[in-house]
């Protein structure tokens, strides 16, 4: 089926080749620089060639149109060369061939870049065939999905992914990024499929993800480093929730300013979760959590840890080298929202390094209480 953005982009392809730039290029004219020609360029890439066609033309296409592209396996559909200001849409069924590698399967990068599936578009990237339930630490080598590294000043609208084989977006050095109306849906890996994070966060600011559904089996969303980062009208199932973290040990292990507002995080491990790796350095400040409706939370309803050591408060002491300063907790609804073998809240602080605190209107009950709570600001109850 021909979607309407399919039909007139059509058309604009088929006009901007027939424009006569070269039937009026007479001698007393000088010819335009190929770069702005460059720039009316609409070009369409189709099948088992498409991918490597369009990385060759990514910088002489203004529009750059993905049908139905079959990405060859052990390769990158590769638009990390892109001009400022290229188009990229996803057309169609987008499939990439099974190989064990480490990926990743898709990377674009560039400046006022704006990426979208078509109407009716998605990608396929067939995660059930690396699937068995090893995740990143053994098994099959799977590849990650798309580094969306480096994009400055740009947008990724109406994306939908299915079943990414390990984690699906990698957002690192992006510098004014908005992410509208995305799905990762990896929710047929409920049994096998492991450590699919929906989105990682590292080294970035001014990032925007909104009206957004992840279904997986890790962290939904999880900043390692960055600022200015916002998540909001979100829906998170089947994965570990809403992170910051774990931070330590990376270049950058600086958090500041996150906000993650009216968010819902459902059939999932973790709601709220803040890992601070034991033992390193770094910050985490002016952190908000507010307007969170939390439901089917089977690990933990709230969980804070300054002794993150790849798994939940196994670091043992929790060590102050990552201060966790000016958080706010506001407005969580999650009134039974915890299995009775879960712990409704945790705080695992070092010694001095939570302060600055405000939580209200907080409703995490169903779970236990955890007994073991350490260091906890004055005004919070654990
Ligand atoms: C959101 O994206 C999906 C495809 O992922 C699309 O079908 C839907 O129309 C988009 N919604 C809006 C409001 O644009
Ligand atoms: C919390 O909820 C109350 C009542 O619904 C609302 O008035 C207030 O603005 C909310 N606060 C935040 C920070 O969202």
């Amino acid at each position: 089926m021909l979607s309407r953005s399919c039909l007139l982009l059509a058309a604009l392809a088929a006009s901007v080749q027939a424009s006569p730039v070269a039937a009026a290029a007479g001698p007393a004219i000088t010819p335009p620089p190929a770069s702005h020609l460059a720039k009316r360029a609409s070009c369409t890439f189709s099948g088992a060639n498409g991918a490597a066609s369009a990385s060759a033309s990514q910088k002489s296409c203004a529009t750059i149109v993905l049908s139905s592209v079959a990405v060859p396996s052990g390769t990158t559909l590769d638009l990390s060369d892109l001009e400022d200001g290229t188009h990229v849409i996803f057309e169609g069924v987008t499939t990439f061939g099974y190989e064990e590698w480490a990926g990743p399967l898709m990377q674009i990068e560039g400046t006022d870049i704006t990426i979208e599936c078509a109407n009716g578009g998605y990608i396929n990237a067939q995660g059930a065939l690396w699937w068995d339930g090893e995740g990143g630490s053994g098994g099959k080598t799977k590849p990650k999905f798309f580094y969306a590294h480096d994009l400055t000043n740009s947008a990724i609208n109406n994306f939908y992914v299915l079943n990414t084989p390990l984690q699906a977006i990698s957002i690192d050095g992006a510098s004014g990024l908005t992410i509208t109306n995305m799905t990762i849906n990896n929710e047929a890996g409920d049994s096998l499929g492991k450590n699919t994070d929906g989105f990682d966060i590292g080294d970035s600011s001014n990032v925007i993800i909104t009206n957004s559904n992840v279904y997986n089996q890790d962290d939904c969303v999880a900043v390692n480093s960055g600022t200015s980062i916002t998540v909001e009208n979100t829906v998170c199932s089947g994965g570990h929730g809403l992170s910051i973290g774990s931070v330590g040990g990376r270049s950058d292990n600086t958090v500041s300013t996150v906000t993650f507002n009216n968010n819902v995080v459902k059939n999932s491990v973790n709601g709220i979760r803040i890992k601070a790796t034991e033992g390193d350095t770094g910050t985490i400040s002016g952190v908000t959590y507010s307007e969170i409706t939390l439901s089917a939370i089977s690990g933990y309803g709230i969980l804070i840890e300054q002794n993150y050591d790849g798994g939940d408060l196994d670091g043992g002491t929790p060590s102050s080298g990552i201060p966790i300063t000016d958080l706010k907790i506001e407005n969580i609804s999650g009134s039974g929202a915890v299995a009775s073998t879960g712990y409704n809240v945790v705080i695992a602080c070092g010694s001095g390094a939570c302060s600055d605190w405000t939580w209200s209107d907080v409703t995490v009950t169903g779970g236990k209480t955890y007994g073991s709570c350490s260091n906890v600001p004055t005004g919070i109850s654990c």
